[in-house]
């Protein structure tokens, strides 16, 4: 199974997005990160320089005597005490500010609660009351508090471009702002170990409009349609009356567990699996005829539906839009 992803996002290529912040917050520890590196730099270059310089210079030749030794010049002492002093301080100013703009206080009630899972990503926004999974809309240019949590293990939710990232520690709230500058489609990943398919816990910021949020979450919170193809009721009719149940949650049927992704909306989502493969009808059958051979040590067992049960929930998964 060769595992097919819509973008083309390289693991190196995460990490690389922070040389692309796209966010105001994301700014500031970009901004930081240069300023550090010229201090750093400079250092570098003259503290390097004149080791280099000294061995050149005074190295040892034939006949030559010692130069002269210096020790105990107080004006000296003080200088390369003082100096250091200053470079920390600044450097410390410099951290204490980044930290305000990037990371300031969480709102008193968060905009989006989003959850950890072996190996996978639920976000809930509570004013609303939507519910999805692996797939984070916001509206650009707006700061959104976000409390992180975790349901079992420690986790990490980090999008390179947009903020700081942030360990999802169980029973223990974190919290940090998102905010995208423009619209665009962002990459977000797990960056604590969690687990065999921790690198299989990528998530996808969807920065748009107010209007095109606004416009998505009201299509979130609807409940899902009665499906009305024979395939697709008789896909219904399984999931109902099969373990789907157990984990996952439709609004508007019977099932309301929380174990596995909320599926109400699941055909608007891009991918599957928390970013294995494209959510496509031949990614979503194979994914249904055995979730193990897609994602390997996934929770979702291996039901061994027959092909015909999984065309049917095909069908009726392709129907929540
Ligand atoms: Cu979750 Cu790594």
């Amino acid at each position: 199974m060769e595992h097919s992803v819509a973008f083309p996002f390289l693991p190196i290529g995460t990490v690389l997005r922070v040389f692309a912040p796209d966010s105001p917050q994301a700014h500031s520890i970009f901004n930081l990160g240069i300023v550090v590196t010229i201090i750093l730099g400079t250092i570098f270059v003259l503290v390097g320089g004149a080791i280099v310089y000294a061995l050149m210079r005074f190295r040892w030749r034939e006949g030559e005597p010692d130069p002269d030794q210096l020790a105990g010049n107080k004006t000296v002492e003080i200088i390369w005490t003082l100096i250091p002093c200053a470079i920390v301080l600044a450097l410390f100013l410099l951290t204490a500010r980044t930290m305000g703009r990037s990371d300031p206080a969480p709102a008193p009630e968060p905009d989006l609660v989003v959850t950890g899972h072996q190996w996978w990503w639920e976000a809930r926004y509570p004013k609303s009351g939507a519910v999805v999974a692996n797939e984070i809309h916001i509206p650009v240019g707006n700061a959104f508090s976000v409390r992180l949590d975790s349901a079992d293990v420690l986790h990490e939710f980090w999008v390179p471009e947009l903020a700081r990232k942030i360990t999802a520690v169980p029973g223990h709230p974190n919290h940090l702002w998102i905010e995208a500058d423009k619209p665009g489609t962002y990459l977000g990943v797990c960056s604590e170990f969690c687990g065999t398919e921790h690198a299989w816990m990528h998530f996808l910021v969807i920065a748009q409009s107010q209007a095109e949020f606004d416009a998505w979450q009201k299509a979130q919170l609807a409940p899902a349609a009665t499906p009305v193809g024979d395939s697709a009721a008789k896909g219904l009719a399984l999931f109902q009356q099969t373990s789907c149940v157990n984990c996952h949650a439709i609004n508007g049927t019977s099932a309301n567990a929380g174990v596995g992704p909320d599926l109400t909306h699941f055909a608007s989502r891009r991918q599957l699996g928390a970013g294995i493969a494209e959510n496509t009808r031949a990614n979503l059958h194979r994914w249904l005829k055995d979730p193990q051979q897609v994602k390997p040590g996934v929770k979702m067992p291996d039901f061994k539906f027959t092909d015909e049960q999984v065309t049917q929930l095909v069908d009726y998964f392709e129907t929540l839009k």
